[in-house]
């Protein structure tokens, strides 16, 4: 399985700032050899980002959908017209839809089941609270989410991607330590029973990338605040993988 580095401007950038990004990231970035690199932009800039990046190393995710394919619902984006603008990807149930937005696991299995259906690859976010890390909880949240997102279906390599995102450390500069994000990782991929990528969020950047990805259960990352500058996402996504 190829590193699969992945880039989350979360509500950041407007088009013209994201059409700047995403051209200073090519610059920066340059060749990438035998890795996945993947930018998630806001929605209103997708089209922009998605023209630039059409034939370079970088895929294109959003970072929501809908679970319909089109219809009554104010405000939602279907999948159907992210895979029309050349988007591959698309998160479904980063903690801050799940937590701020009120996603339960109920609403992302749909998406999920959508997501399949219509060949969007999903990258589906799991992960604990600070408080439910501290009460011993983590393993019972994560299968909580893990079975009740994926009721009904089979996860396999390539049609859909895993990210375990500790929730104390998104956006804290807390990362989980390779043992502890390691440990999850096992966890959720003995739960998987089929071989699956699955990624590392929460903090990551250009001087932690290396000892996060150098863990075995660890496939990629997952990167919000470092993705926003060229330089830094360069950085991580050439790091040195033993
Ligand atoms: P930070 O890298 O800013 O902690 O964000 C992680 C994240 O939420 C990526 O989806």
């Amino acid at each position: 399985m190829e590193p699969v580095i992945a880039g989350n401007w979360k509500m950041n950038k407007d088009p013209a700032e994201s059409r700047a990004l995403v051209q200073q990231l090519l610059a920066d970035i340059g060749e990438v050899k035998e890795r996945i690199v993947i930018i998630v932009p806001p929605f209103t800039s997708l089209l922009h980002v998605a023209e630039i990046a059409r034939n370079t190393c970088l895929k294109i995710g959003a970072q929501n959908m809908h679970w319909e394919r089109s219809g009554a619902f104010t405000g939602e984006i279907s999948g159907l017209f992210l895979t029309s603008i050349g988007v591959e990807y698309v998160l479904i149930g980063h903690s801050e839809r799940r937590h701020i937005m009120g996603e339960t696991d109920e609403m992302l299995n749909r998406k999920l089941k959508t997501a399949l259906d219509i060949g969007l690859i999903s990258i589906f976010c799991v992960g604990e609270t600070e408080q439910e890390r501290v009460q011993n909880r983590t393993e019972e949240v994560i299968l909580r989410q893990l079975e009740n997102g994926l009721k009904g279906i089979e996860p396999e390599v390539h049609k859909m991607i895993v990210a375990y995102e500790p929730v104390w450390a998104i956006g804290t500069g807390k990362t989980a330590t390779p043992e502890q994000a390691g440990a999850v990782h096992a966890f959720i991929r003995k739960h998987l029973k089929k071989p699956c990528t699955i990624l590392y969020g929460g903090s990551v950047n250009p001087d932690n990338a290396e000892v996060i990805m150098a863990q075995k259960e660890i496939d990629g990352v997952l990167v919000g605040g470092a993705s926003l500058k060229p330089e830094s996402f360069a950085r991580i996504v050439h790091v040195t993988i033993p």
